[in-house]
């Protein structure tokens, strides 16, 4: 018994730490995530995340995607279609979902809500977890 009862708290600590690793390592993770950018994503949303105006929308700066992170992580998990106004350009056309896990997900987030331009903190993989529809 006594092990045991020992097993919950260094459980929890090492969540913790690993949790706290997460928040802290921002920018390892956005490398990672920029790995994932760079492999899916970047030939319709480009470089600097600009888009192609009316045809694909921006990341940079976008009212839209920042408007709303659990949509974003949905929208990128399972894919989007229909009209969209993106930073007062409208949109009408069609992406595919990507098969990422919690982690991977969580990088591409943090690089794509932190770079060009973006500044809109952490995503953990926990947050992606919640985000996924059951
Ligand atoms: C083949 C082109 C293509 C690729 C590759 C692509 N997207 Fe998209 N994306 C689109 C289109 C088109 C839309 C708008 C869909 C609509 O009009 O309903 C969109 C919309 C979005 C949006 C919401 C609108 C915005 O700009 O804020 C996000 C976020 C997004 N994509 C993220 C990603 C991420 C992350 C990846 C890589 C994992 C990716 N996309 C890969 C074409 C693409």
């Amino acid at each position: 018994m006594k092990k045991v009862s020992l097993l919950i708290p260094v459980a929890l600590a090492v969540a913790l730490l690993s949790f706290q690793q997460i928040q802290t390592d921002l920018n390892a993770s956005m490398e990672r995530g920029k790995e994932i950018y760079q492999r899916n994503c970047i030939s319709c949303h480009m470089d600097q995340g600009e888009g192609l105006p009316g045809i694909f929308p921006p990341l940079s700066k976008s009212d839209y995607m920042l408007a709303d992170k659990k949509r974003a992580i949905q929208q990128t998990l399972y894919g989007v279609s229909g009209e969209m106004t993106v930073n007062g350009t409208q949109y009408n056309g069609e992406m595919n979902g990507y098969d990422l896990s919690d982690e991977q997900m969580s990088d591409l987030m943090n690089y794509i809500f932190n770079s060009f331009e973006n500044k809109a903190g952490v995503t953990t993989p926990a947050e992606v977890k919640s985000a996924r529809k059951k």
